[in-house]
């Protein structure tokens, strides 16, 4: 295997935050109270794919919401705040906004695929349509030809042909209609992704594809990716820092690389330790000898299935 590289990202990630997550915490008023997030901080530098790991229930999927404010009841923000940073200098703190604000600066500043997105399709509209939508919503002044023509180009873009613009949901494959749930996450050129669990319910070889995807849009467009999995091999490929989260805590972030070989917290190391695909060469798994090992995966993939379904519906 290759020798390990260092964790870095693409030339355009700065240390400039672009979104500040302080002290964030989210309970769901039920009886008894689950503290699902508990005193968060993070920061997700411009540009940057920050990877944020932890087993089932930790509080991932709730962290997401609440940076974005898309939490309903019973889950209340108790304390702390989410603050992007536009590129012009100025801070908005999320929970500061109004709700006609909040719903602008959600889809144009960042932008959300959560788990399961591809079932969020509507099925009876077309997939033009649903993309027109956003366009339609947030530059209301555009024309209807330059609307369609985005639309194409956002097709393509994620790597669907853009005569697929006329197809309803239901016509399209899982890993296509999640592939048109990214386009639509792409539409306003958005500076942040959150990206909860995108690529599960996928087959390996559709989310490879897809992966590399997320990765080659981010070197050409330069947002940030937060990209939430439990999927640890998957994120210490795709992430130039890592997050570590653990009843609702961040217990540990750093560097893919470091995290990788020298995890610091105990929960961590039982969590690599639980992957066994880990455990060999150490090294092998960190971004930037990826590609050419992904692609040689793919291959072998490929040659044993050339064909393999995907596996639609299957949303963890
Ligand atoms: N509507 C709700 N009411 C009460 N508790 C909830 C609700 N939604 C989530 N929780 C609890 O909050 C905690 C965090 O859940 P969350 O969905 O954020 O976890 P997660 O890390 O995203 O898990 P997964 O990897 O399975 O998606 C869990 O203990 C969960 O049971
Ligand atoms: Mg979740």
């Amino acid at each position: 295997m290759t020798a390990p590289s260092e964790t870095r990202g693409p030339s355009s990630v700065a240390s400039h935050p672009v979104l500040t997550v302080e002290n964030l915490s989210i309970d769901y008023l039920v009886d008894p109270v689950v503290h699902a997030v508990q005193d968060v901080s993070l920061e997700l530098r411009r540009g940057e794919v920050l990877g944020l790991a932890g087993e089932s229930g930790c509080g991932k999927s709730t962290l997401a919401y609440g940076i974005v404010r898309l939490l309903k009841p019973p889950a209340a923000i108790t304390a702390g705040r989410a603050v992007f940073h536009s590129r012009e200098g100025t801070d908005i703190d999320w929970g500061r906004l109004g709700p006609e604000e909040l719903r602008a600066t959600r889809w144009d500043k960042i932008s959300m695929v959560f788990q399961g997105a591809m079932n969020s399709l509507n099925p009876v509209i077309t997939v033009r349509e649903q993309l027109e939508d956003v366009f339609v919503t947030h530059r209301p002044e555009m024309s209807k030809e330059e609307r369609r023509r985005r639309c194409g180009d956002l097709l393509e873009r994620v790597g669907v042909d853009r005569g697929r613009l006329r197809a309803f949901p239901h016509e399209l494959s899982g890993g296509m209609r999640q592939r048109v749930m990214i386009a639509m996450a792409l539409a306003l050129e958005p500076q942040v992704m959150i990206m909860d669990e995108p690529t599960t319910a996928l087959d390996v070889v559709v989310q490879r594809e897809i992966l590399r995807e997320i990765t080659r849009l981010r070197d050409e467009l330069g947002f940030a990716v937060v990209f939430i999995t439990h999927d640890l091999p998957l994120l210490l490929e795709i992430s130039d820092r890592i997050a570590v989260m653990r009843g609702g805590r961040i217990v540990e972030t750093g560097a893919a690389a470091d995290l990788y070989r020298d995890p610091q917290h105990e929960y961590t190391r039982r969590l690599l330790a639980s992957f066994p695909s880990l455990t060999g060469d150490r090294g092998g798994f960190i971004r930037g000898d990826v590609d050419e090992r992904l692609l040689a995966q793919d291959a072998v993939r490929t040659e044993a299935a050339p064909s393999a379904p995907t596996t639609e519906g299957r949303v963890s």
